[in-house]
């Protein structure tokens, strides 16, 4: 994680670093600092604990000449959120940003030692100033000591180099985490992604993997892994695209809560023509026998749901798997397999790393991600565009239901190719999928009403959520959302495993919210709901106006959905689950966009 942006220009460059840093806080914002070099030469620093406002009000007494520099907004990986251990680190002429880790630091800081050099910091990080410098200290040039680093670092970088004396030069290199150049006119840029760099350039240039670049304001050039100078495409942005505002509402996770409706509509357009399901070529389910899901957090949950979509609607025998332990586990893969990777962000390192194993031994790897331009978009066969626009809060909530909506379409597509179903059972799917919408739209409606059932939840130490079927995952994604959010503890069960130990935990403190749709499981997850009640359990019963009229009297409350969606509608009720946690944030007084400890994009493993 960590955000980091460089940037060659001809104003004053602190304003300009702290606007790309504030696109860049979704990546962290336990600390956040400025390099720069004024007209002199000069290399100076600000650095401050905390969100980005804390560095801006720093900026504001104490300000930061030059028009070259570079910053950094961090997630801590290696020491606390201090001073001491924000970036930018600076030893002697060079400070330098980094996102991402270096796993061999404890060698390089013992032989720094050895050589009487001493870290001020807790951080892997450091260890690239402090080479840097010392390699500068003996003579060399700033690319070559660079160069001299870059070769002695093990694990995954990007990293931003600024050097004293030189108002005109910032080196640049990657590894495992991204980094886009943006050209201006007569300035350059160096950022994380295109967000950041959209105040300044919609002309983007992507290092690869074991890049790195030389930045003047006369453009860039790119070595690769091997030593050889190289081209590397430059493209257009779509500037527009990465507006970020929260439209009138107090949180962008409302705004984006609210969007659901008209993004699952864009990707449902997208994806179907009339009865027609649209698909890039290259994606034949009559040629394989086995799908594989792999994703993290709230991505990893779609893939869940998706699971019994495939499973049940094409007969295709589906695996899940969250992408730390997929990657790592070596887990057999065949050339009638279907690799999918699922991300929001599309640069989560595991699932890119999950991508990079699978990719080579299946019949086909898709990257089903919302940022276009991503590593994962790039890295797969294939990308399917999630199409939910961008997302600002750091608790996943549009995203999600367009991951559904693109993975519906892909079971359907699976269960066409696949003769498992007939036109007219296909005709009734999609009639099903199309009204999701709309159901969303109504779903909408019941913001109030978690609102009041939010300072209930909000006074508990434990919530338990309870699902069956595809409505199981959807029960984890709302444990996932109070959590994360709320910071009030919660677990989500299948409706059928609770009396196999997690009923130990039901008394009358902890509420209990069971999903429970009016569908042939019904009756099933009513009867795990009354064993709860049977114990002094109170129940959120979250149901269609037919299920809370069959479920009878004892819940504490009850949330009526509208009904429809047919097997789809897994996605309607991700929206109780987005606004309970929402509104228990609110009422808890948690910060709802940035919740503690977290960060939007995680690109370390
Ligand atoms: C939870 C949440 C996270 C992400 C996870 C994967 O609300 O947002 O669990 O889903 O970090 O991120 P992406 O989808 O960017 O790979």
């Amino acid at each position: 994680m960590c955000g980091i942006i460089g940037i060659l220009g001809s104003h004053e460059v602190s304003p300009q670093l702290v606007e790309a840093l504030k696109r860049l806080e979704y990546r962290g914002y336990d600390s956040a600092g400025v390099a720069t070099v004024d007209a002199s030469g000069r290399l100076d620093r600000r650095r401050a604990v905390g969100k980005l406002v804390n560095l801006s009000d720093r900026l504001v007494h104490d300000p930061l000449p030059g028009h070259s520099g570079i910053g950094h907004t961090r997630w801590a990986t290696h020491g606390a959120a201090t001073e001491a251990n924000a970036h930018p680190h600076r030893f002697g002429r060079v400070a330098v940003v980094h996102n991402g880790i270096i796993e061999n630091f404890r060698d390089l800081r013992a032989e720094l030692e050895s050589l009487g050099i001493q870290p001020q910091s807790q951080t892997d990080t450091e260890t690239v100033a402090l080479w840097t410098g010392y390699h500068l200290d003996q003579g060399m040039t700033p690319l070559e000591a660079a160069r001299a680093t870059l070769a002695r670092l093990e694990g995954a970088f990007a990293l931003a180099f600024l050097f004293e004396g030189e108002p005109d030069l910032l080196i640049a290199a990657r590894k495992g985490s991204p980094l886009a150049v943006g050209h201006g006119t007569g300035e350059m840029f160096l950022g994380s992604d295109a967000v950041a760099l959209a105040p300044f350039t919609d002309r983007i240039t992507y290092l690869e993997d074991g890049d790195h670049a030389v930045l003047t304001r006369a453009g860039v050039q790119i070595w690769d892994a091997a030593g050889r100078q190289t081209h590397r495409a430059t493209a257009r942005i779509d500037v527009g695209a990465t507006a970020i505002d929260r439209g009138g509402y107090r949180h962008f996770m409302a705004k984006e809560i609210a969007e659901q409706p008209a993004v699952i509509g864009n990707v449902l357009n997208h994806y179907l023509k009339g009865d027609r399901i649209v698909l890039p070529e290259g994606l034949d389910f009559a040629a394989i026998d086995r799908i594989v899901l792999v994703g993290c957090g709230t991505a990893h949950l779609a893939g869940h749901v998706a699971k019994y979509w495939f499973e049940q609607l094409a007969g295709l025998p589906c695996d899940i798997d969250v992408a730390s332990e997929f990657r790592y586990r070596e887990p057999p893969l065949s050339d009638r397999s279907l690799f999918v990777a699922i991300s929001q962000s599309g640069e989560t390192a595991d699932t890119l790393a999950a991508l990079h194993y699978a990719r080579d031994k299946v019949a086909r790897s898709v990257g089903l991600v919302n940022v276009g331009t991503s590593a994962i978009a790039r890295d797969a066969d294939l990308a399917l565009p999630t199409l939910a626009g961008i997302e600002v809060s750091v608790a996943s909530s549009k995203a999600f239901t367009c991951q559904l909506a693109v993975l519906a379409v892909l079971a359907l597509e699976a269960a066409r190719a696949r003769c498992r179903i007939d036109d007219a059972a296909l005709a009734a799917h999609l009639r099903d999928l199309r009204a999701v919408p709309a159901l969303i739209a109504q779903a909408l409606a019941l913001s109030d009403e978690c609102r009041v059932q939010a300072d209930w939840l909000a006074q508990a130490r434990d919530v338990l959520y309870l699902g069956r079927g595809a409505l199981y995952p959807v029960a984890l994604e709302g444990a996932l959302k109070l959590k994360e959010l709320s910071y009030i503890h919660a677990e989500g069960y299948a409706s059928g495993e609770l009396k196999h130990g997690p009923i130990a935990l039901i008394d009358g403190d902890v509420p209990v919210v069971v999903l429970a749709p009016h569908d042939a499981l019904f009756d099933k997850t009513i009867s795990n709901m009354q064993e709860v009640m049977a114990r002094h359990g109170r129940v959120l019963l979250i149901s269609d106006a037919a299920g809370i009229a069959a479920a009878g009297d004892g819940v504490t409350a009850s949330l009526a959905l509208p009904q429809g969606g047919g097997i789809f509608q897994p996605m309607l009720y991700a929206v109780p689950m987005q606004y309970l946690a929402y509104h228990t944030a609110v009422a808890k007084g948690t910060d709802v966009d940035q919740p503690r400890n977290l960060a939007k994009s995680v690109t370390v493993e």
